[in-house]
């Protein structure tokens, strides 16, 4: 994890630095660093705490003068996050300075090496290390800084993006990317580094992502030499045009990222389906899919790997692809699926669901499942990302930028993306009745209403959190297409607010949970209509018999459940299949206030990151 941002050119670098760090802080906030350099001196400070401290420490310690700069937001792998661990690192002669986002697998092996040298380590990281192996090999092979990031980097084993300047070269940053994302922007002149686009987005339109294995030496003033870190061969640089704005990465007016991107949904669930949901017309066309229906028709299984949030949007896929599709599907923790050796032919077509496409979980179960030979088809969020890219095909979600730390928008548009490929597969297979795709195009269609109108039910849902910010631990149940729902909404409530809380299939309450029950207890619902409400109506029972609190999420008008509940939150009527895309709301309201009334950083919960690129 970790957010890395980079400068040269002729500007101050310190302002693009903080700026940047606080734009990548979603990706790890335990402690930030800077180093800026005008030529003459290092100017370094780095802290344990978030971007906000860094800038505070700055304004007391260091000038914040050079053209030249590297910054770091930190999620700590090797060493509690310090002052010391923090990034950046130097190397013992106080030429090189690096920061690095990734993990250096082998680092144990080397550093005794660099100790036996006489390197000395002041800190526990992974990233001292490199930047000495580095050092090492510049004055044993007597080589310029690029040569010997690619020799040392060819010793290593693990993940990484690191960004790395010398002292005696005030004109040049190398870069490295193995799993890490690195993005380079171009300017007139200079260059931006940064894990994402976000940092540089006001600044150019124009940037390079580079390729696991590859390289870059960046100099002011001349064109960017990319290599292959294997063999140091030369790469033609592909120069993308951005397609980020700057309004998409701020808060627009909302408190938090997480309460913009909640009330987002209706219109990023409209662009997910912009041009690919034709309701009159009954068309669904999805550009990554159109090639390889047959894949997805003739497959054995469909196997859905992903993690937290993308995992609950895969299980309700399973429902809506079963259902429709009739096609078995599995779903895998992606974390699980890749150490199990989980048996894969050809025949299995695998969907990677992430909203980031940096999770390296999820990737490494891709890699797995593409070499067992199964056609991997991705579902991701960030334009470009590195799962995106390592897919054989597949569609973005289009949601936009998800700043805060807990998925909101991101799931409700993967489950629309997948509801879209589920009905499209089941039409061409002819296992959907003409009556049923076409009512269910239509009611897709206008989701996004429901969900606005779901939304303003926000006022009676902050009353209930109200009521219920100080329990100790939450149950929330759920059947069928809401057993998902139900999942979600105990992660969502436990990421943002630390209250312990449990998702179960409401029907197996009764093997377990029940024994939890008490009049302590708060236990959330989804009692919306559906082929189960009856069964749902009788899990009420079951739990009013034990005193146990219930929040029922409810369709409107239901007077069943209403008189049962203690509390309800109401949501538009919708078919079943399509109910998680509203049911999900209420849930992320009640989350959002419960943690807020409880002080808690709802965008960037405690030990947390948005990105999680270690394993
Ligand atoms: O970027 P991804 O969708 O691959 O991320 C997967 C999970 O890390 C993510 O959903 C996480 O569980 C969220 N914090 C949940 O809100």
């Amino acid at each position: 994890m970790c957010g890395i941002v980079g400068y040269i050119g002729n500007r101050e670098a310190y302002p693009i630095i903080i700026n940047g760090l606080k734009r990548l802080e979603y990706r790890g906030y335990d402690s930030a660093g800077i180093a800026l350099y005008d030529g003459k001196t290092i100017q370094l400070c780095k802290t344990k705490g978030k971007v906000a401290d860094l800038e505070a420490n700055v304004e007391k310690e260091i000038c914040k003068t050079g053209n030249l700069g590297i910054g770091h937001t930190r999620w700590a792998t090797h060493g509690v996050p310090n002052d010391v661990n923090s990034h950046p690192h130097y190397s013992n002669s106080g030429d090189l300075v690096i920061i690095h986002n990734g993990i250096i697998e082998n680092y144990t092996s080397i550093k005794k090496e660099l100790i036996n040298r006489g390197y000395t380590f002041s800190s526990d990281t992974d990233t001292e290390v490199l930047v000495n192996l580095i050092e090492d090999v510049k004055k044993k092979e007597n080589v310029k800084l690029g040569k010997a990031v690619q020799i040392a980097l060819n010793q290593v084993v693990g993940a990484y993006a690191i960004a790395i300047f010398d002292k005696n070269k005030p004109d040049e940053i190398v870069v490295a990317k193995l799993g890490s994302p690195l993005a380079i922007g171009i300017g007139d002149d200079e260059f931006f580094i940064a894990s994402d686009a976000s940092p540089f987005i006001e600044f150019t339109n124009n940037a390079i992502y580079l390729e696991d294995e590859e390289m870059a030496i960046i100099r002011k003033g001349r064109d960017i030499e990319i290599r292959k870190i294997k063999d140091d061969s030369i790469v033609a640089p592909y120069v993308q045009e951005l397609q980020l704005n700057l309004e998409q990465i701020e808060k627009g007016g909302y408190d938090y990222f997480m309460l913009k991107e909640i009330y987002e949904q209706p219109s990023v669930i409209k662009d997910t389906f912009r041009g690919r949901l034709l309701a009159d017309k009954g068309i669904i066309r999805l550009g990554g899919l159109e090639d390889y229906i047959e894949k997805f028709i003739n497959a054995d299984r469909i196997i859905i790997v992903a993690c937290g949030t993308s995992w609950h949007a895969g299980l309700v896929a399973e429902y809506i692809f079963e259902d429709w599709a009739r096609i078995p599907v599995e779903v895998e923790y992606a974390s699980e699926f890749r150490y199990r050796n989980p048996v894969i032919t050809e025949k299995d077509v695998v969907i990677a669901i992430s909203q980031s496409g940096e999770t390296a979980d999820t990737l490494a179960a891709i890699k797995l499942a593409k070499e067992k030979g199964a056609f991997v088809y991705g579902i991701c969020n960030v334009v470009g990302s590195t799962i995106s890219r390592a897919t054989h095909s597949g569609t973005y979600t289009h949601a936009g930028p998800e700043i805060g730390v807990a998925s909101t928008k991101a799931f409700t548009t993967q489950i629309t993306v997948l509801t879209m490929i589920a009905l499209k597969l089941a039409r061409v297979k002819g296992t959907i009745s003409q009556s049923d795709y076409m009512l269910h195009l239509r009611e897709l269609d206008i989701i996004p209403s429901k969900v606005a109108k779901a939304l303003k039910k926000n006022d009676e849902i902050e009353e209930i959190a109200k009521v219920f910010k100080d329990a100790t631990n939450f149950l929330y149940l759920g059947r069928g297409y809401n057993f998902p729902v139900a999942l979600e909404g105990a992660l969502k409530l436990k990421e943002i607010s630390y209250i312990h809380a449990e998702g179960y299939p409401a029907a197996e309450m009764k093997h377990g949970p029940i024994a939890l029950i008490d009049e302590q207890m708060p236990i959330v619902v989804i009692a919306v209509n559906s082929n189960h409400y009856d069964k749902v109506v009788s899990n009420i029972q079951e739990i009013k018999s034990r005193k146990g609190i219930i929040i029922a999420v409810v369709t409107e008008g239901d007077t069943v459940v209403r008189e049962l509940a203690d509390y309800i939150m109401e949501v538009p009527n919708t078919p079943e299949t399509l109910s998680p895309l509203v049911t999900t709301i209420p849930l992320q309201l009640l989350s959002y206030h419960i943690a807020l009334m409880l002080d808690r950083n709802v965008d960037q919960p405690r030990n947390l990151a948005k990105a999680v690129t270690v394993e």
